[in-house]
């Protein structure tokens, strides 16, 4: 029988039983279990082969919720959480002390959303914890945008996911940091760099140096086919390079009609970064299950979504 089931009463139960859900969201399906209880989040780092040093994002169901997540908040962060919440932003505060280092990886930060989705919405405010939730996929695997995705990574080592179809966004959340009440990118996600810009001004995005090996999605290999995956502006050259081999395509709009091609798949043929972000992942499924040789994926424009996506492709083709 298949684990995939929209009955949000049985997710009730199974979280209650201090066991995983894997949930829906408008980014990507979340590996969800109980913030207090040590047994299910142990379990969620079991699951995914995730290292214990990475913390996780923990889900509430409204802002009310925040008090009991966080010590403090800064101005700009609640400029920011009224603006963008419920969505696709996370933000990391000064953790309250009842939150569990296991949760935190012992740091004195909590990284805390309100998803966009109506089922999870539901099922968070119907049960009397909130969720941490890393995406549902192992450890540097490629995030799942449906429930088929996460029902083929898991199989029987997982009991249920909540079907909400498929995550509307495609790519995980922007993540924001406070330096001395500033707010800094930890990852860019999406939410466009812009519109947070639109609300608090120029923020500064953590570059590839100060990044942390303990924030795996900013580790330089991650969200990462089984494929050899080539990101490139000239996907004429590479197609003429590889054309002895099995060879995909991802294109952002533009049909490379070659007969070298063994697959194509365009993002979106209306150039619209919004269609293409929610087309990406399942994209890089559908290719990486092909046994090509290679996956040529073309950069997308350097703003809006686009930049965002660009820094995942290159953490996928590294
Ligand atoms: O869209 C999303 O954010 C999805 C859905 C399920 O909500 N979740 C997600 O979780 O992408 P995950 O665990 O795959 O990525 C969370 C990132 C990690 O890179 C982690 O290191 C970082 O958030 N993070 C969590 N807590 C942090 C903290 N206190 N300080 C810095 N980074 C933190
Ligand atoms: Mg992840």
């Amino acid at each position: 029988m298949s684990i995939i089931s929209k009955d949000i009463q049985k997710a009730i139960s199974i979280l209650e039983n201090e066991e995983l859900v894997a949930i829906p969201t408008e980014t990507v399906y979340g590996l969800a279990g109980n913030i207090f209880s040590e047994k299910a989040i142990k379990s969620i780092f079991e699951t995914k082969q995730r290292p214990l040093f990475n913390p996780l994002i923990v889900h509430v169901s409204g802002i009310d919720q925040l008090d009991k997540i966080v010590a403090e908040i800064p101005a700009k962060a609640k400029l920011l959480a009224e603006k963008f919440w419920p969505g696709s932003m996370t933000l990391v505060l000064k953790k309250n002390p009842n939150i569990p280092d296991l949760i935190t990886a012992g740091k004195s930060t909590v990284a805390v959303r309100i998803p966009n989705h109506k089922t999870t919405l539901e099922l968070l405010s119907k049960l009397p914890f909130p969720l941490a939730a890393p995406s549902a996929n192992p450890f540097n695997n490629i995030s799942p945008t449906k429930p088929e995705h996460v029902a083929r990574y898991f199989k029987e080592n997982l009991k249920m996911v909540l079907d909400g179809g498929t995550c509307k966004n495609g790519i995980e959340s922007t993540i924001i940091g406070f330096n001395n009440n500033e707010p800094v990118i930890y990852r860019l996600g999406a939410l466009a760099l812009e519109e947070i810009e639109n609300v608090v001004g120029p923020v500064s995005v953590m570059n590839e140096k100060e990044k942390n090996p303990d924030a795996p999605g900013m580790l330089q290999k991650h969200y990462a086919p089984k494929t050899k995956t080539i990101l490139t502006t000239n996907v004429k050259g590479e197609i003429e390079k590889y054309k002895t081999s099995k060879i995909g395509v991802l294109s952002f709009s533009t049909s490379f009609k070659d007969n070298t091609i063994d697959a194509e798949i365009r993002l979106s043929r209306s150039n619209n970064l919004q269609e293409a972000a929610s087309n990406l992942y399942d994209s890089m499924h559908q290719l990486d299950h092909l046994n090509l040789d290679v996956i040529i994926v073309e950069k997308l424009p350097e703003f809006g979504l686009g930049k965002s996506m660009n820094d995942r492709l290159k953490r996928a083709a590294f």
